[in-house]
């Protein structure tokens, strides 16, 4: 979860836990010493570094370890290597089509790569680009539903957030077809979206899932990185301040109304400064329309209820105070 609300100490005590803790490497060096205001891609490259290091010491030894890459970032080779280079377990990469992503990783042969996809046939042409140029089968697949998901969700309209064609229950199943025949090799399908308790991660794997992805539920934890306000937004979330945006990248966002965000929806468009180029693909960078989201969204990380951009899953209704990632955990896995 970026901007930096899955950081190092979320990250750490998930995987402290027997999860695979998860990174978010977009800004993630802004609550950093290493950004001095004009240095963000060469200071967010150190912060992944050293974010992977604290996330380690907090884990363990046997601690796993991911980062989450967005492809849709200019710098996205650089997420991957600096990630690769810290010593990282696994990269888990959406937001756009990761074709290219065994090349950056190429060096380390150990890090297993791990694409998010919302349907077979963004898997299948990730599958099959990955195998003919570079003899390689994807690790696993996490496959996010747009009905349920926080964050840029993996639609390009609105209309086909709530389509039946992205959900679990359709996809999931279509994808262990697909993986099994298909690329003839056991990997993992990982489902995402809506998943709050052990109800709801059994009926996931009774589609055919070998893991679960949550996001929505662990924002809110004394672990969290994000500040405390971000949390407390979290918990007085009721449903009707969950809305859909569309993004400056050009994909359907999910957040909670914001002050920031009800003007944004009523037509007022007031943006801070880009701060860094940092999409490939952006409204504001190129139209002037829209807003710079990754300052919108440091300030949401930052607590700032008033200027922030608040990405949430449509679980955020169910979170009603904070709780401790073990306590999540216990109850998950009571075994
Ligand atoms: C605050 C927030 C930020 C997110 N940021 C990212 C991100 O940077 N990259 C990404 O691939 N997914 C991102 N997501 C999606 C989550 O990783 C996750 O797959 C999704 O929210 C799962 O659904 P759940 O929140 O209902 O558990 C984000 C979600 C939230 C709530």
């Amino acid at each position: 979860m970026g901007v930096a609300i899955s950081g190092p100490k979320l990250a750490g005590h998930v995987a402290k836990c027997g999860g695979i803790g998860t990174i978010a490497s977009v800004g993630l060096a802004c609550n950093t010493p290493y950004y001095n205001g004009k240095n963000y891609f060469e200071a967010n490259q150190i912060a992944v570094k050293e974010g992977i290091k604290e996330a380690r010491e907090i884990a363990g030894p046997s601690g796993v370890i991911a980062v989450n890459c967005m492809v849709a970032l200019t710098d996205y080779d650089r997420h991957v290597r600096s990630a690769c280079e810290g010593g990282v377990d696994v990269i888990i990469s959406g937001a756009g089509l990761p074709l290219r992503l065994p090349e950056y990783a190429k060096d380390y042969p150990d890090v297993a790569l791990v694409p998010i996809v919302s349907s077979v046939k963004a898997a299948s042409l990730i599958a099959r680009r990955w195998e003919k140029t570079y003899g390689k089968v994807p690790d696993g697949f996490v496959m996010e539903t747009p009905r349920y998901a926080g964050g840029h969700l993996g639609v390009l309209k609105m209309e086909q957030v709530d389509d039946d064609a992205f959900s679990l229950e359709k996809v999931v199943p279509e994808l262990v077809e697909f993986v099994a025949k298909e690329l003839g090799k056991d990997i993992p399908v990982i489902a995402a979206g809506g998943i709050w308790d052990k109800k709801d991660m059994e009926w996931a794997f009774g589609l055919g899932a070998k893991g679960v992805q949550i996001g929505t539920r662990f924002a809110c934890t004394f672990e969290g990185d994000a500040a405390d306000r971000f949390k407390q937004a979290y918990i007085d979330a009721r449903a009707d301040d969950v809305v859909l945006i569309q993004s400056p990248a050009g994909l359907p966002g999910r957040v909670l109304r914001s002050p920031f965000v009800e003007k944004y929806l009523q037509g007022v468009v007031e943006s801070k400064p880009c701060i860094a180029n940092c999409l490939t693909h952006c409204r504001y960078k190129s139209e002037r329309e829209t807003f710079c989201i990754a300052q919108a969204l440091i300030d949401a990380f930052r607590g700032n209820w008033e200027e922030g951009l608040f990405f949430c899953g449509s679980n955020v209704t169910r979170v009603d105070k904070m709780v401790h990632v073990s306590d999540i955990m216990k109850e998950l896995f009571p075994e």
